[in-house]
């Protein structure tokens, strides 16, 4: 690899959680922010996440991200972009939350609408001691992660998913109304049908991409798992056209007053041994599958971006989430991939143990809400 992507240079911190002012300047590829509980690591990661999805991981309300005593928290940042030529440009990126839930995001001084212009910025992975619940959960979440994939190769596919939003919406409170006109109906069951049809497309087409990587991927990790495999379930019988899954689910639909099939309950289903992942892994097997699936589509991000688009990750105690063979795989895995990686532990012997290059690691120290740069020793 000519020079491993940075996809952050800048970072500054205003008012999220115990951060209350907080500048870092020269983010590299591999940045470790260590420091005892309740220092501010996790904050930084969620900065970062705030900055890419104008959101916290955690599924927090985002006021639980403003510090206590503030009116608004923000994060404003230098990322990397390459042009189409391949050269770097840095564009600044800031995203500013209000206790009131308004949102201001703005890329290269310009105020945009939508989350999905700052997500296609700074394509974000985030691993920390839930992503288990990505195999425990329900199947929202795997259709999250499917479409993050999905999301950032395809660029019609935003477009396409708002458009079957917007169908399934007015599908259901036509069906929820009871008194139907057969017209209105049948315009926007047409609509959906397509949409819906061209959504499967393009998760289809992405799944046959991650599903190999991802068994590459975990031979290295886990060879000793019993074979694993992913299944990609659409949502409705794979014999039948969207349209006619929707005709012949129409008395249903209509006495329950919502539409029951469709890419809106699609999933993927991991499999060890033929057996549910998810009923039959171990909690710290199922980590490493959570990783694995992770650390996949960052893989096939930067191969598909044609090295315009990389893939940052965020993790958050990797040594406390993995035994010690399995950390380093994940980290050599990760040195290997073109891909801007934050990571956060207690103490830096942690990361240093587990990080194939030690002087790839550029550390910082962070204490009470503020953070250093630390001078590897
Ligand atoms: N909204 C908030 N305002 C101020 N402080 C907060 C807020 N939310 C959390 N904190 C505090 O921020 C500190 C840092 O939390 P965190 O980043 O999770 O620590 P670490 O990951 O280093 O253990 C904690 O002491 C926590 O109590
Ligand atoms: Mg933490």
């Amino acid at each position: 690899m000519s020079r491993p992507s940075v996809a952050l240079t800048q970072l500054q911190i205003t008012h999220v959680r115990n951060l209350q002012q907080v500048r870092l300047q020269g983010l590299q590829k591999v940045n470790v922010f260590f420091g005892p509980n309740g220092s501010g690591k996790t904050s930084v990661l969620e900065s970062i996440h705030l900055l890419g999805m104008a959101r916290s991981f955690r599924g927090n309300s985002v006021k639980s991200l403003i510090t206590h005593s503030a009116p608004s928290c923000t994060v404003y940042g230098l990322a990397t972009s390459a042009t189409a030529n391949l050269a770097r440009a840095t564009i600044p990126m800031g995203v500013q939350r209000y206790r009131s839930g308004e949102a201001q995001i703005k890329i290269g001084g310009r105020a945009v609408r939508t989350v999905a212009e700052l997500a296609s910025q700074l394509p974000l992975q985030v691993i920390t001691a839930d992503s288990f619940g990505l195999l425990t959960g329900p199947p929202g979440g795997r259709r999250q992660f499917l479409d993050w994939g999905v999301f950032h190769v395809e660029h019609q596919f935003f477009g396409q998913w708002q458009r079957f939003q917007r169908c399934i919406k007015q599908r259901n409170s036509l069906l929820r109304r009871g008194k139907i006109s057969d017209q209105e109906l049948g315009v926007w069951t047409r609509d959906l049908a397509q949409t819906g049809e061209t959504i499967n497309e393009y998760r289809k087409r992405y799944f046959q991409i991650l599903s190999p990587r991802f068994k590459e991927i975990m031979a290295k990790l886990a060879p000793s798992l019993d074979k694993l495999e992913l299944r990609y379930q659409q949502g409705w019988d794979r014999q039948q056209s969207y349209a006619q899954a929707l005709e012949q689910g129409y008395p249903a639909d209509s006495e329950q007053g919502y539409t029951h099939s469709g890419p809106q309950r699609a999933d993927i289903r991991v499999l060890s041994g033929g057996h549910l992942a998810s009923e039959t892994l171990s909690r710290g097997q199922q980590k490493l599958v959570v990783c694995g699936l992770k650390l996949a589509q960052g893989q096939l991000l930067s191969q598909q971006g044609g090295g315009r688009l990389n893939c940052t990750y965020l993790i958050d105690d990797l040594p406390s989430e993995l035994d010690h063979e399995h950390s380093s795989l994940v980290c050599e895995l990760l040195a290997s991939m073109d891909a801007q990686v934050f990571v956060t532990c207690i103490a830096e012997e942690e990361i240093r143990s587990v990080w194939p290059e030690a002087s790839e690691l550029t550390l910082f120290h962070v204490e009470q809400g503020s953070i250093r740069r630390h001078a590897a020793s």
